[in-house]
């Protein structure tokens, strides 16, 4: 292991990284004088969660109840058995009306320094209100989804349970019921037992692709817990991603700048987490790439400046690979629990009959978030 930490050491004295310290936290106090500096990555570790909280958020987040028209839930964009993405290049909500952006994972998003590619969100409660909200994917009116949630026994019941008999259903322990529910689907991956010291934990293959990750430079970006998450970069650093890709620029391609409309932020995304990346095609945030293999070459290429040898490619894929973990042992929906048909066409528990118009009205005055 100990090998392995001065290709970095002298990456990010190359890099002048930023955020390379501030990701060092205790450790770095710790560290004396003649030890190395510890590497950007370390082994995932699962936070305390409130299990009552976890399993009222697991159910809200396989329900439509919390969508429009009762057709859509987090789950069909964040699909536990697709990593927890979309087997789609963007998000379909609800009357498939097409999104802008690919759906990123769910998974390990608990880690992330913010959410959304572009930052807009702080963390995962505030994030859930947007796609509730959001005219496009789930196109719910704060106000008619509480008044749903209440009207379900279920949730009522629970509801409070947790949080007390006054005015239990809240848009906020909506959204702190889900984000704890995300809290708690974290995967710990082989690499994890690698970093820990087991070094059988990784074959020689996958041990070369580590070595090379951090050689040719993609961890000066995809670094700390999550081999991401942890700063913004810009999409093309070395080269034009945009022209290489062709297409018109879309709105989201635009990345952080929607949110700081500062021109340094152009094109800026969150670095995204790379667990699980074998299992959530389609690649970036257009969804544009599906082959892994060739997304390494892009990012080796437009970001480093590099073109990598095919064994290399080979290994860091092979490397990848050891990032996918287990989902927790309740992060499934027990199917008793599975939620009843929510179309307003005799949805049970919503009632409010969502009508055509009723839905456009939505998409007129939501903002969008
Ligand atoms: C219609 C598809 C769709 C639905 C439904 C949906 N999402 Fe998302 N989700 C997305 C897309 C697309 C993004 C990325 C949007 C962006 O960054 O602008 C996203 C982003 C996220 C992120 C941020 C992850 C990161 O790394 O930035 C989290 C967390 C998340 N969604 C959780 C949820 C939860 C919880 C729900 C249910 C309340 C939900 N999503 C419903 C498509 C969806
Ligand atoms: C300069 C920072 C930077 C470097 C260096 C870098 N990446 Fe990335 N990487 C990003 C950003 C930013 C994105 C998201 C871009 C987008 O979707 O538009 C990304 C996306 C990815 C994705 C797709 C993730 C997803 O969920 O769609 C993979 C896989 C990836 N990088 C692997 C690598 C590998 C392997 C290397 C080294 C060869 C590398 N990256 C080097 C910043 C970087």
């Amino acid at each position: 292991m100990k090998r392995l930490l001065l290709p970095f050491l002298l990456l990010a004295l190359a890099s002048g990284c930023d955020s390379c310290n501030d990701t060092e936290g205790d450790e770095a106090a710790e560290s004396t004088e003649t030890e190395p500096t510890p590497p950007p990555v370390e082994p995932i570790e699962a936070p305390e969660v409130n299990m009552d909280k976890v399993y009222l958020g697991r159910r809200l987040y396989h329900d439509p109840i919390l969508s429009g028209d009762g057709t859509v839930s987090c789950a069909t964009c964040h699909t536990l058995d697709h990593g927890g993405a979309e087997d789609r290049r963007t998000s379909n909500g609800i009357g498939d009306q097409v999104g802008p952006i690919n759906s990123p994972t769910v998974l390990n998003a608990h880690f992330n320094f913010v959410q959304f590619w572009d930052g807009r969100a702080e963390n995962l409660q505030e994030q859930a209100a947007g796609p509730i909200e959001n005219p496009i994917e789930m196109g719910g009116a704060f106000g008619d989804v509480v008044g749903a949630v209440a009207g379900d026994e279920w949730y009522a019941e629970r509801f409070a349970s947790i949080y007390g008999e006054d005015d239990p259903v809240t848009k906020d322990n909506i959204t702190d019921a889900l984000a704890e529910y995300e809290r708690y689907l974290i995967t710990p991956a082989p690499f994890d037992d690698f970093l820990r010291g087991d070094e059988s934990a990784l074959n020689e293959q996958e041990q070369r692709g580590w070595a090379a990750f951090q050689e040719v430079g993609c961890i000066s970006c995809h670094q700390g817990v999550n081999l991401g998450g942890t700063m913004f970069q810009k999409m093309g650093v070395v080269e034009n991603y945009f022209e290489m890709r062709g297409g018109e620029l879309t709105e989201a391609d635009h990345g952080r700048f929607n949110v700081t409309e500062d021109e340094a932020d152009r094109h800026k995304f969150k670095v995204p987490t790379l667990r699980n990346i074998t299992l959530t095609p389609p690649y970036f945030h257009d969804g544009s790439q599906t082959d892994l293999r060739e997304v390494v070459r892009i990012m080796a290429r437009i970001q480093l400046g590099k073109q990598l040898e095919d064994g290399q490619v080979d290994d860091i894929v092979a490397f990848l690979g050891a990032l996918e973990g287990e989902l927790p042992a309740e992060a499934r929906l027990p199917e008793d629990q599975a939620p009843p048909d929510r179309r307003a066409t005799g949805g049970e528990g919503l009632e409010h009959p969502e009508t055509g118009e009723e839905a456009e009205e939505v998409l007129e005055t939501a903002d969008g978030e």
